[in-house]
């Protein structure tokens, strides 16, 4: 299998709640390595960039909202198919259709305030980890 790398973002409902130490457990106990990592405030502009693919969609403004409300955790997850890995331990978008046992499905308040953010493709996740880090804060 490929050693991939994918973004993960721990979301302000989860930071406000200090949740970041049970979710990164969760990652790491299904062996992905977090090799870069670092606690910002989005700007507007910066959460608008970030979430562009869905600026059309109705829930648009109140995601930026939502995203610039408090502290986000950026993180690299890397291991063997990491960025499928990684959305299987985040669960579904919506909680209440996340399987037991994944963070949304424990830590969800709800379709918005979800806890993580996973990369959807390799490819996004070339781009969403360029988006927040230089090449040389990977340490793998
Ligand atoms: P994320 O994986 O970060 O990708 C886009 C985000 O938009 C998603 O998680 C949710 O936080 C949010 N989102 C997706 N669908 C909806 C929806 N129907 N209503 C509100 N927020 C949504």
């Amino acid at each position: 299998m490929p050693i991939e790398n994918t973004l993960s973002i721990i979301k302000p409902d989860a930071t406000k709640r200090n949740l970041t130490g049970l979710i990164n457990a969760k990652f790491e106990k299904a062996g992905l390595k977090i090799i870069a990592q670092k606690r910002l405030q989005l700007s507007e502009d910066m959460a608008q960039k970030f979430y562009e693919v869905h600026k059309d969609r109705p829930f648009y403004n109140d995601l930026v909202s939502f995203m610039t409300s408090g502290p986000v955790v950026v993180q690299v997850l890397s291991g063997n198919n990491a960025v499928k890995l990684n959305r299987d331990i985040m669960g579904a978008t919506n909680p209440e259709e996340a399987d037991a046992g994944t963070i949304r499905k424990e830590f969800a308040e709800s379709i918005e305030a979800n806890s993580v953010h996973g990369s959807d493709s390799l490819e996004n996740a070339n781009l969403e980890i360029a988006f927040f880090f230089a090449a040389v804060e990977l340490f793998s």
